[in-house]
């Protein structure tokens, strides 16, 4: 089985995770693209979606799925996300597409984040996959030089803007062994907007498709 067909398992595998009547918490990128096309047959179930960027905005909207705003959603039962790296504590990597702040966000306003993934996304150390960092454009270079102190080497995401109007650094050469202290030591950077570690709100369950089948990870 191919990276994309463990991938589309993964989106399917979800859909028992959501319920009908309600509002449904989305991500991006190309894990979460196939759970939108599944969410689609069901469109007319569900309430409808938030969506925690411009791009799955514009999926869910292609699909007829109506896209509500978080604000009037309240809290949600349940966010579909993918991951750029996951440990076994459920503990994630996100940001390779540039939604992490937004993704963040619905993350902590609902109770229960799926996380779907392929097998190669599964890490005993996260780090391999460099950290992305949103930043306000001014601080750009103060924060990099924040990121060099905690002993990463910060690369500026040249000719990309997020959907908040901000620049990303992704950080590599990190070996993160302690999640949530790092986390709030990059929340703590003057300029930062958000970093990509979902750690002190890790996921609830990681669905990952593999030649095997669907494995459903819960955290260790
Ligand atoms: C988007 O900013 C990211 O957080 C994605 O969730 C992450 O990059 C996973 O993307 P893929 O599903 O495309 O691997």
């Amino acid at each position: 089985m191919n990276p994309d067909e463990m991938k589309k398992q993964a989106a399917i595998a979800a859909m028992e995770y959501v319920g009908t009547d309600g509002v449904v918490g989305v991500g991006t990128g190309s894990t979460v693209n196939y759970f939108i096309d599944q969410l689609a047959t069901i469109k007319n179930k569900i309430e409808g979606a938030v969506s925690s960027s411009e791009a799955s905005t514009e999926r869910l909207k292609a699909h007829g799925i109506q896209v509500i705003d978080l604000n009037a959603a309240g809290e949600l039962s349940v966010y579909v996300d993918g991951a750029d790296e996951a440990n076994h504590f459920l503990q994630l990597i996100k940001g390779g597409g540039g939604a992490l702040t937004r993704e963040k966000i619905i993350a902590a306003a609902s109770k229960k984040f799926v996380c779907i993934a392929d097998s190669s996304k599964l890490v005993d150390v996260l780090g391999e996959f460099p950290l992305p960092v949103e930043v306000l454009p001014m601080a750009r270079s103060y924060v990099a030089r924040e990121l060099v102190k905690l002993g990463g080497t910060p690369m500026w995401r040249e000719n990309f803007v997020t959907d908040n109007g901000n620049l990303i650094l992704d950080v590599h050469h990190l070996q993160i062994m302690e999640p949530i202290k790092l986390e709030r030591q990059i929340n703590d950077i003057a300029g930062v907007v958000t970093v990509g570690l979902f750690a002190a709100r890790a996921a609830d369950v990681l669905l990952l498709g593999s030649s095997d089948g669907v494995q459903t990870i819960l955290p260790k």
